[in-house]
């Protein structure tokens, strides 16, 4: 298993297969234009496959496919049923804004993917068209069906908590995942690439959120573990609901962290926030998958970033990245590095 300086093993990979979206939420592309990975450069799945293959030995157990909006790359079903045949993964995910599922969810879940996270910041139609510039909210909420009619257990909503955008529904979207058996889990606004319009003033942190829904639901009791790799912490409410909440923006959870994300394009970053990813593809391409392997090996062995806790001992905390400097460099985006 790869360590780095700090003892971390690498266990998890975030895969994302494409940097396009069919939303434009505002904490992660509020631009009107952007730059595009070109289509071209975009690993193929053999080569996805092969790859995650190799990081195998490495110790990656876990892949979770994301984007941009991972539904939107054709054929997806395919790539799950190769890496699904693998049989190296202990946990095969996807993250996705649910609005494609409703055709996806029972392809995904005859190919083999273990398990859905579903990206909602709303239940208010008029307010998830303000929020994301499309008018989907009908299909995101029939994707989700869909995932449990598929046979998807252990579904889990994400949704990022902005203010005075949509915190004034922590209780509502509690009432929804309740009502369908799905995970909540209530994250803070984060200073990624990508977020341009961020400011401290419109993240809600975990202390805040905890303290409004005890007021609406009575207080909400911390489940043991209070911390794994995993970056949700856990509650429970008086009537058993339990809830995640991931405070990366107050409470960062780099020294546990065991992942890393490769973008479509094959360029692999250790941390959400870093500036430089290593590019995979040249090697992959022209030395074959083991040297491809061995790359992340060495890249991984040398890692000792840990950006939210960096970014957490900034004075004067903005954006990480100007919309010009992005345009110029679109890996920085969090819709291009998925996550
Ligand atoms: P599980 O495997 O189900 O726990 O999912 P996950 O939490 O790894 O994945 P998900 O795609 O649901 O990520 C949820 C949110 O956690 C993301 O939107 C980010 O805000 C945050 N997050 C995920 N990975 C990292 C990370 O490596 N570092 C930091 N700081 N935040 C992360
Ligand atoms: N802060 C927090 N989470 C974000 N995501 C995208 N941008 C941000 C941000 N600025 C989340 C999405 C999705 C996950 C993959 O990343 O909501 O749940
Ligand atoms: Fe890991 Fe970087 Fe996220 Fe910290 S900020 S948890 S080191 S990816």
């Amino acid at each position: 298993m790869t360590r780095d300086h700090f003892d971390r093993p690498l266990r998890s990979l975030r895969l994302s297969v494409t940097d396009r979206c069919n939303l434009r939420c505002g904490y992660c592309m509020p631009e009107e234009t952007y730059t595009w990975l070109p289509k071209p450069e975009l690993l193929t799945f053999e080569e996805a496959a092969a790859l995650v293959g190799a990081l195998a030995p490495l110790g990656v157990d876990r892949v979770r496919l994301t984007g941009g909006e991972p539904l939107l790359r054709r054929n997806l079903p395919d790539l799950v049923a190769s890496l699904s045949a693998l049989g190296t993964l202990e946990d095969l995910a996807l993250t996705t804004n649910a609005v494609r599922l409703d055709d996806f969810a029972a392809p995904l879940a005859a190919a083999g993917l273990g398990r859905i996270t579903v990206s909602l910041d709303t239940l208010r139609a008029d307010r998830f068209r303000h929020l994301t510039r499309r008018d989907e909210l009908g299909n995101a909420l029939r994707g989700i069906d869909a995932a449990a009619e598929a046979g998807f257990r252990g579904t889990k909503i994400n949704a990022v908590v902005v203010r005075h955008e949509n915190d004034d529904e922590l209780v509502d979207l509690l009432a929804f995942a309740r009502e369908r058996d799905l995970e909540m889990r209530f994250i803070e606004y984060m200073d990624v690439g990508g977020a341009t319009r961020w400011s401290m003033d419109a993240v809600v942190s975990a202390a805040e959120m905890l303290r409004r829904i005890g007021d609406a639901l009575g207080t909400p009791e911390p489940i043991e573990p209070a911390r794994t790799s995993a970056p949700a912490d856990h509650f429970r409410l008086p009537d058993g609901q339990v809830f995640g909440i991931i405070a990366s923006t107050t409470r960062p959870f780099c020294s546990g962290c065991d992942r890393a994300r490769l973008t479509a394009d094959g360029r692999f970053f250790t941390c959400l926030y870093a500036r430089e990813g290593t590019a995979l593809t040249p090697v992959l391409r022209q030395d074959g998958v083991d040297a491809a392997a061995r790359l992340v090996s060495e890249t991984w062995a040398g890692r000792r970033d840990r950006g939210a806790e960096e970014r957490l001992a900034e004075a004067e905390r903005a954006p990480l990245a100007q919309p010009d400097e992005l345009r110029n460099a679109p890996h920085l985006e969090m819709h291009t590095r998925g996550g």
